[in-house]
């Protein structure tokens, strides 16, 4: 079998590993797809040195080896921080409001891109497969190939792909979906981020699309393009029921919320979260049924993520204020409605905090997927099982039907949404449950992992 050569910009380093925050879903999810195939992820360490060497370093720890380069200071602002942290990201979002477009941050991008492609070319051998993650590698494939790398090269983004006429807005966006059209396989969350990226390619660049098979041609070359919906690594989600962080985790919530329904919300500290759309939502909740505010305790888990971008650190003063604000309104002295806690947990706590929180609130403006979705779903007791209320433009809701499905910007309608979830009967609430169950449990990490990978090894009988 092919080795398997990952490439993402941050790799789980074994230090990190299964520590508490705000990894995101991608790092979780390669590292079950490593533990599977012999092979090696590489990645940026994190660290900043005074100048780029080109030096990897490399270590094995439970049977993934991931090596990691340092980058210098500069790369990191312009790069991480400037172009796929405050132009893609924001972007891809459609935040447009955020996207800042810089020509130095564009060429730091291009620069790093190419600091990548220099280290991982020499590791490359002839029958491995490369697999690019996410929107600060977009232009690595085409770096590889102008290195004489023929392999076949997949990329998938972990985020959405925005409408033909946001994604216009970008500066140079046609040399960067030429970049995209390198690679021999793209995969998508969801249907739609597909369809927007291949609507792209046969209107802006005149491309040959066929949407049932996702072949695009262009300029002689073949890529296909598909939808691989990610999952969670179920299995090993699920140890942690029968373990003592789990089970005390629970417990602290459930001894210290007492008789009162506690709701709970986890994200990155991101604007992409909905979060103080969601806090909006549950003030207008407790305007609407003032005597509910003693019965709900609503927690919010936000570990800091990418604070020196300053749209970050906006979020974080907004919602320092939301939060300040209710609470001054609503608390009494011996009542806070809203915990905010700005810390990450490990998966285990989290996995005891979902199973004792009877309402699991997760409402992003617009994400790619969304893991915590599916977790929550995984960690509910089977017969007596929370709720979960989840953003319409979320990736997951395409899977999780049976969720209370709403329009995150609307407060009314996350306060209507409360309001059923309170009072859903038991009989419906499992039968909901059980549905949502079976999709978490089936279309997992390990299959999302398979099928891609299925489809890069063969990518050569379509080209
Ligand atoms: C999202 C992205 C990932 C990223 C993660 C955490 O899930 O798709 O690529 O790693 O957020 O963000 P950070 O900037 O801390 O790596």
């Amino acid at each position: 079998m092919s080795r398997l050569v990952v490439i993402s910009n941050r790799v789980a380093v074994p230090k990190a590993r299964g520590a508490a925050g705000a990894q995101g879903g991608l790092a979780g999810a390669l590292n079950a797809a490593l533990k599977k195939h012999s092979g090696i992820w590489f990645g940026w360490s994190g660290e900043d040195v005074p100048e780029f060497t080109g030096e990897t370093s490399e270590q094995t720890f439970e049977g993934v080896t991931t090596v990691t380069m340092d980058l210098a200071k500069q790369d990191i602002d312009e790069y991480y921080n400037g172009y796929a942290n405050a132009t893609l990201w924001p972007l891809f979002h459609y935040r447009l409001d955020l996207a800042e477009y810089e020509q130095e941050t564009a060429k730091g991008y291009e620069r790093v891109n190419e600091r990548f492609a220099e280290c991982v070319a020499p590791m490359v051998e002839e029958d491995d497969l490369i697999w690019v993650h996410d929107y600060h590698l977009i232009p690595l494939g085409e770096r590889l190939r102008a290195r004489g790398i023929e392999n076949r090269i997949g990329f998938f983004l972990h985020i959405p792909w925005p409408a033909t006429r946001l994604f216009v807005s970008l500066p140079y966006h046609e040399r960067l979906v030429r970049t995209m059209l390198r690679y021999d396989l793209v995969g998508f969350q969801t249907a739609e981020w597909l369809e927007s990226f291949m609507h792209y390619c046969e209107k802006e660049l005149g491309a040959e699309v066929d949407e049932e098979t996702g072949c695009i041609t262009f300029e002689g070359r073949r890529t296909i393009a598909r939808a691989y919906p990610i999952g969670i690594d179920y299995e090993h989600f699920m140890s942690h029921e029968a373990g003592s962080d789990a089970r005390e985790a629970e417990q602290r919530l459930v001894t210290s919320t007492r008789d009162r329904t506690a709701m709970i919300g986890v994200d990155r500290l991101d604007y992409s979260k909905g979060i103080p759309e969601r806090i909006d939502g549950i003030g207008r909740f407790f305007d609407k049924y003032p005597e509910c505010v003693r019965d709900l305790v609503f927690i919010q888990i936000a570990p800091p993520s990418r604070e020196d971008v300053e749209s970050y650190q906006q979020i974080r003063a907004e919602l320092e204020q939301k939060t300040g604000e209710i609470n001054g309104a609503r608390s009494e002295v011996d009542l806070v409605p809203i915990r905010y806690v700005n810390r990450g947990y490990s998966q285990a706590e989290l996995f005891g905090f979902y199973r004792a929180a009877k309402i699991g609130l997760v409402t992003p403006l617009r994400d790619g997927m969304n893991l915590v979705a599916k977790e929550y779903v995984a960690a509910q007791d089977p017969d007596d099982p929370g709720i979960l209320i989840l953003s319409q433009f979320a990736g997951a809701a395409l899977q999780l039907k049976d969720a209370i499905l709403v329009n995150p910007h609307s407060p009314d309608d996350l306060a209507r949404a409360i309001n059923q979830a309170l009072e859903m009967p038991l009989k419906e609430r499992k039968e909901r449950h059980q549905k949502m169950l079976v999709s978490v449990r089936d279309e997992n990490v390990q299959e999302w992992t398979e099928n891609f990978r299925r489809d890069l090894a063969k990518v050569s009988q379509y080209a």
